[in-house]
């Protein structure tokens, strides 16, 4: 019988309307477009406006673009996955009323939160699922409303993250293209350095808590950074080095958005060219779980099939990981 593989078959976008340029911030906190650009390579970062918006109104139109672009009939799809670490709200799930919203009245839905993480953890989850046989189309979307956790006061955070979504559609492959191989990873003792104390289980909202603006992001940048420069690359080695790969095999290195010197520290340490590493950084900040499908989004017209690429994220948890993909069409 032929393997089964998880190719991804289509991708989707949406970025919200307004920009919220590095000259805007300089007028909400200290800082200034040339810090901003040299420590972190951001320019602009969209945020979604409008009472009532959460993250699904990004996932929805992201997989929208997508359902058009592929000519998919919705009823078709077995599977909603939202990656996301700013779901709608607690206790009901994003993709749930995403899949309604876009007529996927035939799948089950599901959030998945591995904070920047998320998107490439749910590449293995929505992989496993085809691979299983039972499954045939898995829409996996990477949404988050970043901005719904930022302190604007806060120069440390509120310089780095933006609003987005990306959706991709996982379906069965018989000339084992698509997820070959990953190197998923995690460590709880990284929660102190980057995380919103307040709004969940252990610390409830209170009144005091939002005095104290316990709701918003807070992160150590140095030592996030660290680990995140360490971690990153680490894994991207070690991916290559379980697949006999070199530089040479990998067409493109696509990985998580969340400063260019990261990024470029991880390019650097397998020695690929700066030409084959993603980067679109400049245009949407941090989205967390948006940015791979989001750079998918955009690279899809150069990419071919049966090009690799190596995506690589690191996010708070910590949580971080690497994966060997083969790209399954030409668009
Ligand atoms: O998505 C996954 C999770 N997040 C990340 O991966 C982010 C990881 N961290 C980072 O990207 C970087 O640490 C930051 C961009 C957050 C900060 O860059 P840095 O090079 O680590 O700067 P720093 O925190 O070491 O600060 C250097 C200086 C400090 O001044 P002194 O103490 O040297 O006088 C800061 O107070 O820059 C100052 N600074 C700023 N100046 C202007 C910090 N933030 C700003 C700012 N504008 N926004």
């Amino acid at each position: 019988m032929t393997k089964i593989t998880a190719a991804i078959t289509a991708v989707g976008k949406y970025i919200p309307e307004d920009v919220l340029t590095n000259e805007m911030l300089e007028k909400l906190v200290d800082t200034n477009d040339e810090w901003i650009t040299s420590r972190t390579g951001i320019k602009e970062r969209r945020i979604l406006k409008g009472e009532g918006r959460g993250s699904s109104y990004m996932a929805i139109k992201a997989a929208q673009q997508l359902i058009k672009k592929k000519k998919l009939d919705p009823k078709e799809i077995d599977l909603v996955i939202v990656a996301t670490a700013t779901p709608d709200m607690q206790a009901a799930s994003t993709a749930v009323y995403t899949a309604t919203q876009i007529g996927a009245i035939n799948a089950f839905g599901f959030d998945l939160e591995a904070a920047c993480s998320s998107f490439l953890y749910g590449m293995s989850v929505a992989a496993r699922y085809i691979e299983s046989g039972k499954y045939k189309k898995v829409l996996l979307i990477g949404a988050d409303k970043c901005s719904s956790m930022i302190d604007y006061t806060d120069r440390a955070t509120c310089i780095i993250f933006g609003d987005g979504a990306g959706a991709v559609l996982f379906e069965p492959n018989e000339e084992g293209l698509g997820l070959q191989d990953e190197i998923l990873r995690s460590d709880g003792a990284g929660r102190e350095f980057l995380k919103v104390k307040t709004g969940g289980s252990m610390y409830p909202t209170t009144k005091e808590a939002l005095d104290n603006k316990e709701n918003f992001v807070r992160q150590d940048g140095k030592t996030v950074f660290k680990n995140a420069v360490f971690n990153m690359a680490d894994v991207t080695v070690k991916i290559l080095e379980k697949n006999n790969l070199t530089n040479e095999d990998v067409t493109w290195l696509a990985a998580h958005q969340a400063n260019k010197r990261i990024i470029e520290a991880t390019g650097k340490r397998i020695n690929l060219d700066s030409s084959k590493v993603m980067m679109n950084i400049e245009k949407y900040g941090n989205t967390t779980s948006a940015t791979l499908p989001l750079l998918l989004a955009d690279y899809e017209d150069q990419l071919k099939k049966g090009d690799t690429i190596i995506f690589a994220a690191f996010g708070g948890g910590f949580t971080w990981g690497s994966i060997y993909f083969k790209w399954a069409y030409n668009s």
